[in-house]
């Protein structure tokens, strides 16, 4: 019960410190993958993948799962592969998972797009929710 309330206490206070995160409309997600050069055939795709497994909240961090493992921002990429801990830069991106979490999604963009060079979209656990129909994103 206390180490409950004390991690309650780190996560709330490290929201404070990812002070520049938001959460994208579909429309300003769309606008963010054209400007860091997501290719126009895929938008549809990148946008479902973002929308199902964040929201388009750019600083969130998912709870540890039973590997002990979370997920991070937009594109919730893992610390067991991508993003390291600590404060220096490593794993496979070569970020830290707080650069993950900015509103710039500049490090995000360039992890999400290694994960998708190497596996595909498959790579994200919640990517089957997006083999049925993708977002309507022509009014954007
Ligand atoms: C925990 O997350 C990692 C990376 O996201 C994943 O590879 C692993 O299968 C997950 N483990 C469980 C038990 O959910
Ligand atoms: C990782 O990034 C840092 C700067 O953020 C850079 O100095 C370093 O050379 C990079 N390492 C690799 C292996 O690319």
């Amino acid at each position: 019960m206390k180490l409950d309330i004390f991690l309650l206490l780190v996560f709330t206070l490290s929201l404070f410190f990812v002070g520049d995160a938001r959460q994208y409309s579909r429309c300003e997600l769309v606008r963010q993958l054209r400007n860091h050069r997501f290719p126009t055939n895929k938008l549809r795709q990148w946008v479902c993948l973002i929308e199902t497994h964040s929201g388009g909240r750019t600083d969130l961090i998912s709870r540890t799962n039973r590997s002990g493992y979370r997920e991070y921002g937009l594109f919730q990429l893992s610390d067991r592969f991508w993003c390291s801990k600590s404060d220096l830069p490593g794993k496979d991106c070569n970020v830290t998972c707080a650069d993950l979490l900015t509103d710039d999604i500049t490090k995000a963009a360039k992890c999400a797009k290694k994960v998708y060079r190497r596996h595909g979209f498959t790579a994200w656990y919640g990517w089957s929710k997006c083999q049925g129909s993708l977002p309507d994103i022509s009014a954007c």
